[in-house]
């Protein structure tokens, strides 16, 4: 019963989205021939059979090396822009939007040129009636040193940013790693949220740190804490917001963790569906909303429970929460 139209006219709260992973194919030839970098393609097609991934390293491996076509504040304002049209006309009306300024200045592009460019979008966003605002993640397996510079730079921009997050090669690199980052960006007024990765090495464990030694207030993914009934009890009761992304699963597993979000909206987890890298994984919004109502025969009140779940757990205004609410 549930259609594509359904779900595309929906308004949405968008939470998991990494803007880095909105790079068309098209954007990105474009800018390569704007900025002279060599990707090694010249059409689509070439662009998009390099588009081979089983697992979260093979898709970093693709992913990384083609933000090279990114180097002038035009070209993340561009790049971000591009993305909020895509985000107006699948009715999201709120984008909390994921950036990693460290894939960028770890190759010579100063922090400014990143959030000056993400920021000029997200002002420009207002005309489009999207209300966006900046995550910046930390890429988890650079090292801590590493972050803690990357947060004294943000300082400067604090009011750019509504809260931090962790991201890239979850392996041997769990949330602890970043307990001061994260309890230094809570003390400046951020907010918090981490990658847990389906079917992660210490999974759990990486839940649970994140859970109950640093606070934090979202789970991006996050979908294995099925596997342990009283963190589950623990998310619902405090209202942990789950983000979870059907199409980018789809790429490591067969059943797009499915059951789990139907497990977690059964006992009343704040579950919702977002897009992680669209451009990567085949889909917008409203295709990942689909792709999951389709697999599962969702009803329509189980796909307005996730779009509600993704109001409630956003960082916007209670006031703002109430008009979705
Ligand atoms: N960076 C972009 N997408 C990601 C994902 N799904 N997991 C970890 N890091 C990412
Ligand atoms: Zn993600």
């Amino acid at each position: 019963e549930v259609s594509p139209e359904f779900t595309k006219g929906l308004p949405k709260a968008e939470l998991h989205l990494h803007i880095e992973g909105t790079l068309e194919p098209d954007l990105k030839l474009k800018l390569a021939k704007r900025n002279h970098v060599d990707i090694g393609q010249t059409t689509i097609e070439e662009v998009q059979k390099t588009y081979q991934y089983d697992d979260l390293a093979s898709f970093l491996a693709v992913y990384y090396p083609a933000m090279n076509v990114l180097q002038h504040e035009q070209d993340f304002y561009d790049l971000a822009f591009a993305y909020l049209q895509r985000a107006a006309a699948n009715h999201v009306r709120h984008v909390e939007i994921f950036f990693d300024p460290q894939a960028h200045t770890s190759r010579g592009i100063p922090f400014a040129t990143v959030i000056n460019g993400l920021h000029r979008a997200v002002v420009d966003a207002r005309a489009l009636n999207v209300d966006a605002a900046l995550i910046m993640c930390f890429l988890r397996d650079f090292s801590k040193e590493s972050a803690r510079k990357t947060l004294l730079q943000a300082m400067a921009y604090k009011d750019k940013i509504i809260g931090v997050g962790l991201d890239s090669d979850e392996h041997n690199n769990p949330p602890l790693k970043f307990a001061r980052q994260f309890e230094d960006a809570a003390a400046a007024g951020l907010h918090l949220t981490t990658h847990c990765d389906i079917d992660q090495k210490d999974s759990i464990e990486h839940i649970r740190q994140a859970l109950e030694m640093m606070d934090v207030e979202r789970l991006d993914h996050g979908t294995n804490i099925v596997e342990d009934p009283d963190l589950v009890d623990f998310v619902a009761k405090k209202k942990i917001g789950l983000t979870s992304c059907p199409l980018s699963n789809s790429f490591v597993s067969p059943e797009m963790k499915g059951k789990e979000v139907l497990a977690l909206l059964a006992k009343n987890v704040k579950v919702s569906i977002h897009s992680d890298d669209p451009a990567y994984f085949g889909g917008y919004i409203s295709d990942n909303y689909y792709a999951i109502a389709n697999k599962f025969n969702l009803t329509k009140d189980q796909i307005v429970t996730l779009a509600k779940n993704s109001f409630e757990t956003s960082w916007i205004s209670d006031e703002k929460k109430a008009l979705y609410l």
